[in-house]
């Protein structure tokens, strides 16, 4: 075989040996590396109700937060527990949904119609609810405050 015939057979068996070896890899779409996952995502945290930052959020006593089914009302000066009460935000009457803190008193406001008020320790204060809210544990660390 002259030399020009062996070089040209060997390049037809070199092309034909590299496709099955790019076969054997796989294409694209077999790439069994995991993709990045849903991730962390915003939220309150893991066995957390609500997560609030006391450096932007809730600065004066009588300030409130109704979210994630916790009403969170600032009670006191100071990022401390004790300067916070944390309930349910549904109210014992009929299940709505608590509306706001006024005067002192957390209240399930006009969406229902029914008028019940809340004292800052969950006891009613005015019916028809005759049941006391369901309060919840706070936690501060640092400016983070942690409704459980
Ligand atoms: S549901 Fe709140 S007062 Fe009726």
């Amino acid at each position: 075989m002259e030399r020009r015939n062996f070089l040209s057979s060997m390049g037809i068996t070199l092309a034909i040996a590299c496709t099955g070896g790019l076969a054997a890899c796989g294409g694209k779409g077999d790439d069994p590396t995991p993709g990045p996952g849903p991730g962390p995502g915003p939220g309150p945290g893991p066995g957390a109700k609500l997560t609030v930052n006391l450096a932007t959020q809730i600065p004066n006593v009588g300030d409130a937060i109704i979210s994630n089914g916790v009403v969170l009302v600032r009670t006191n000066t100071g990022n401390a527990a004790a300067s916070f009460a944390a309930f349910t935000s549904t109210c014992t009457h009929m299940g709505c949904t608590l509306s706001g803190v006024s005067g002192g008193k957390i209240e399930c406001g006009s969406a229902c119609g029914h008028g019940s008020k809340f004292n800052l320790d969950g006891t009613v204060s005015n019916g028809p609810a005759t049941t006391a809210l369901a309060k919840y544990t706070v936690e501060v660390n640092g400016t983070t405050l942690t409704v459980k």
